[in-house]
């Protein structure tokens, strides 16, 4: 290398580390704000239907209408945000989120397929739940509201908004879900078989189970 090459070099460096952050910095925001163009009516079509020439099965058959699901196991998914839907599709690939009935069709999905159906779910309007057990409401609320201060759990209407509308995109909506989702979740995050957010298995873990009966039933009559 001459002289004028060795000047010039950490010139290029430097040009090339800046086209490079640049594009990079482009590419994260495109992934944030607008990831595929999506298209609700496809998603509906799939949501609907499924496919049979790639074994998705129809997601209503266990989602129910527009994703209002009526079986208790299974979560709804009507008004729940866009870029969470997306994410839990593309968990379900991977062992963070690994589930014997989700993963298989997760896997079977295109992106364009995740995205065209989380938009049109997110634009489903939510039927509501409601809570059932009076004896455990108070400690539901009382967590809920203020979390546990002797066990350093916080509230869960910090992130997930007092109302369980959650806060898009990073904060779910948990408003109205089935009791018995819930339950299965947060046990899944303190059980280390869901690891696909560390914040929420932080503070599973420090729920007995007791508490987290409580804070589904009073989540599930959220509005
Ligand atoms: C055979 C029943 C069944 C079918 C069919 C099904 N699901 Fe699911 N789905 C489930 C169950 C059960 C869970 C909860 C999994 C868990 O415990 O992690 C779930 C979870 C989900 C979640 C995570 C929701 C959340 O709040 O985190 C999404 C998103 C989802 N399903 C989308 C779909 C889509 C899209 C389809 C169709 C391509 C579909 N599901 C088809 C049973 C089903
Ligand atoms: C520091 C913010 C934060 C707090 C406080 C918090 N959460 Fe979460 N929670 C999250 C995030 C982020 C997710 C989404 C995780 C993911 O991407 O899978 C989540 C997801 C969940 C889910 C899964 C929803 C689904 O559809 O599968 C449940 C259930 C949940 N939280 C319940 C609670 C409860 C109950 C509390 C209070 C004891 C609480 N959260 C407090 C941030 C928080």
């Amino acid at each position: 290398m001459n002289r004028a090459n060795r000047a010039f070099s950490p010139l290029l460096h430097s040009v090339f580390a800046a086209v490079l952050a640049v594009s990079c910095a482009a590419h994260a925001a495109d992934e944030k704000t607008t990831p595929i163009k999506a298209d609700p009516a496809k998603g509906e079509a799939l949501f609907t239907n499924g496919d049979n020439a790639r074994n998705i099965v129809a997601c209503v058959s266990c989602h129910g209408a527009a994703g209002n699901s009526t079986i208790t196991q299974n979560p709804k998914l009507a008004g729940q945000h866009e870029a969470y839907i997306a994410k839990q599709l593309l968990n379900f690939r991977t062992p963070e989120r690994n589930n014997p009935v989700m993963t298989p069709m997760a896997k079977a999905l295109t992106d364009e397929d995740v995205h065209n159906i989380a938009a049109y779910l997110a634009a489903q309007a939510p039927k509501p739940g409601a809570a059932k057990n009076k004896e455990t409401i108070d400690l539901g609320k009382h967590i809920w509201r203020a979390g546990i201060a002797a066990k350093n759990v916080p509230a869960c209407a910090g992130c997930h908004s007092p109302n369980g509308a959650g806060i898009p995109a990073q904060y779910p909506r948990l408003a109205g879900q089935h009791q018995d989702y819930t339950v299965a979740q947060l046990t899944s995050f303190r059980g280390g078989t869901r690891t696909n957010s560390p914040q929420m298995t932080a503070i599973a873990d420090r729920l007995s189970d007791k508490e987290i009966k409580a804070v589904a039933d009073y989540m599930a009559g959220l509005k």
